[in-house]
């Protein structure tokens, strides 16, 4: 399409007091290569979701050993699997029957190892993902509970009733507490007349923490899996490790959601169950058997921590000290919190740089879009296609970990899923009125391989979920076979760029003007680099780029543009930097 068609509304730019960040480059004439997880993009893998190998329509282990060569050519250096232990599938593997065990559907611990080696044989490391903080009713340790049995009396947390309800005889719970998806966290247990506590479904019953037995069952299990060669873990969930030995009402939260509901958990102050002192004793001595790993060959064993925290304070406090290290990095949610639709370029800038200023010195930072958790970046936001491409280069060429989500390479949208195709119990659990807001199925539904049968995920009849219509156009092959710019052509040439001293050593500079309209940042090493310019408006925008950012060169090379970028620039070609278009939405990287 030519530049012609357009009428531009040229508008004049002022960044004036816009309040970028700035963080020089490494001072070290020679500096130490990074470590292995902060080099490496991190791709999570949701098993059920990945590649289906015995056509039962779920996802398996061998289904994602067969599909390697995609990592490879996303130059993906380490895989998160969500987990992949034996469950009755209750919250989709969130719930685990046995912490040294795969999951039959998935496979067996044999299909496991060899998943395992032949990852190593392309240097490709594994987190496992590892859920402390509750096991599945089916579990044998909640059974011996329930049965007073040995040191398992109080694996879990149990509780009498309040008193019984006059009316229905019912047993009242001991307090208000609310499930994360909904409705009482206690439920009561037949057998043992008492109630049992769950932050999540009722078939994900919590662990007791107070019981020092605890700990040392979970770690026990850590250790298997490090002793299996794994490189680390995310570790979910993690602020609900521990509650008030009190167990006192949790008060009403002043700040609520206006549509929360007294049994929604937002509705809520956590006061009493969320983010206590005893979840950092745990992790430190979590971290402290990796370490034990990683003193004796060299190879760092990591830990990512899940924890949504309301405060960046609060978050960071999850790294650690020098004399008390906690996680790697706890996963930066900010993107998904804080940047909403209608956001702006201010907004980005705002996440970039109080990151920064509040992370912890000597700390590595981490960026991501998306997970099972979230919908997926490309329906939060406008349709338009040039916003995924934007994300990505944010996730991948910020300093710090990227983590992508699969499907973020291709532009995967959020499915629309039915009442009565809802599998998600954060969905079920709140009816057919409010499932939507709630249910995570949209963003969990199979990768789009190809334009065959289930996008060449599953040669079943029925997926476990329904497929997103849109594969036979959004799929892996058709954006790496396209003559035109894809998603897929853009993320590599993101990936490969964090294959340079630049984005390993580069400083870095971020700007936002104060209208919002636009977002950009530079990384220069010694003179190289490159700089990013994200377009968040409908508007077609110019920018003087030296005379908003520094050390800018007066001419440089288009390294890479959005799919569809308008006015159509060609890649390789050498621009002038003081006046550089960006279509509406759109994104452009130049190199220097
Ligand atoms: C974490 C997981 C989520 C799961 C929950 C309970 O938040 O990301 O998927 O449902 O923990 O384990
Ligand atoms: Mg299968």
């Amino acid at each position: 399409m030519a530049a012609a068609r357009f009428i531009i509304p040229f508008l004049a730019l002022v960044f004036g007091l816009a309040l970028g960040i700035k963080l020089p480059q490494n001072p070290d004439e020679n500096p130490e290569p990074l470590k292995w997880w902060q080099q490496e993009i991190i791709y999570q893998v949701y098993p059920r979701s990945h590649q289906d190998s015995d056509g039962d329509g779920v996802g398996d282990l061998a289904g994602i050993q067969s599909r390697l060569d995609h990592f490879d050519e996303l130059g993906v250096g380490a895989v998160w699997i969500s987990p992949i232990y034996k469950s009755p599938m209750k919250d989709f593997g969130y719930d685990i029957s046995n912490f040294t065990d795969i999951e039959p559907q998935f496979g067996t611990l044999e299909s496991f190892k060899n998943l395992s080696s032949a990852l190593k044989e392309r240097n490709i490391k594994l987190i496992m993902d590892f859920v402390p903080n509750h096991s599945s009713d089916e579990h044998p340790w909640f059974n011996m509970s329930i049965n007073r049995e040995g040191i398992y009396d109080d694996f879990y947390v149990w509780k009498d009733p309040k008193g019984i309800n006059s009316t229905t005889g019912e047993p009242i719970p001991p307090n208000n507490w609310m499930s994360v998806f909904g409705g009482s966290a206690w439920t009561f247990n037949e057998q043992r007349q008492q109630f049992y506590l769950h932050q999540f479904v009722a078939g994900q019953p919590d662990l007791n923490y107070e019981n020092p037995e605890v700990t040392k069952a979970i770690l026990a299990a850590v250790k298997f899996w490090l002793d299996m060669g794994v490189d680390g873990f995310r570790v979910d969930a993690v602020p609900h490790l521990f509650e008030n030995q009190t167990f006192a009402d949790e008060p009403v939260d002043p700040n609520r959601p206006p549509t929360a509901l007294p049994t929604d958990w937002a509705y809520y102050q956590h006061i009493y169950t969320y983010n206590l002192p005893g979840v950092f004793d745990f992790l430190a001595r979590f971290r402290e058997l990796l370490d034990i790993y990683t003193w004796a060959d060299g190879i760092e064993r990591v830990m990512f921590v899940e924890a949504g925290v309301p405060t960046l304070d609060l978050l960071m406090e999850y790294y650690g000290t020098p004399e008390r290290p906690i996680a790697h990095f706890p996963f930066n949610f900010e993107f998904i919190n804080r940047v909403k639709s209608g956001f702006n370029g201010t907004n980005i800038g705002d996440v970039v740089d109080e990151w920064f200023t509040k992370m912890p010195e000597g700390q590595w930072a981490n960026w991501l879009v998306g997970n099972h958790d979230n919908g997926r970046v490309g329906s939060r936001f406008s349709p338009s296609a040039g916003i995924v491409d934007a994300f990505n280069a944010l996730v991948l060429l910020l300093p710090g970990n990227a983590v992508t989500y699969y499907g973020e390479e291709i532009g995967m949208q959020n499915a629309n899923i039915s009442w009565e195709d809802t599998v998600d119990p954060a969905g079920c659990q709140v009816g057919p009125d409010r499932y939507q807001q709630f249910s995570r199925d949209p963003e969990r539904t199979p990768m789009h391989w190809n334009d065959d049968q289930n996008a060449g995920f599953s040669t079943a009849n029925k997926t476990w979920l329904p497929m997103h219509p849109d594969y036979p156009e959004v799929n892996v092959e058709a954006q790496k076979n396209s003559t035109e710019n894809s998603h897929l052509k853009v993320y590599q040439l993101l990936s490969a760029l964090r294959q340079t001293d630049v984005w390993r050593y580069g400083s870095l500079e971020s700007q936002a003007p104060e209208n919002g309209s636009l977002f950009g940042f530079s990384r220069i090493y010694n003179g190289k680099g490159f700089i990013c310019l994200f377009n968040f408006v409908d508007e077609i925008q110019t920018i003087n780029v030296p005379q908003v950012f520094e050390n800018i060169p007066q001419n440089a090379t288009v390294y890479s543009t959005s799919v569809g970028f308008q006015p159509e620039t060609a890649v390789g070609t050498t621009i002038g930097t003081d006046n550089v278009v960006i279509g509406a939405r759109h994104s452009i990287i130049l190199e220097f």
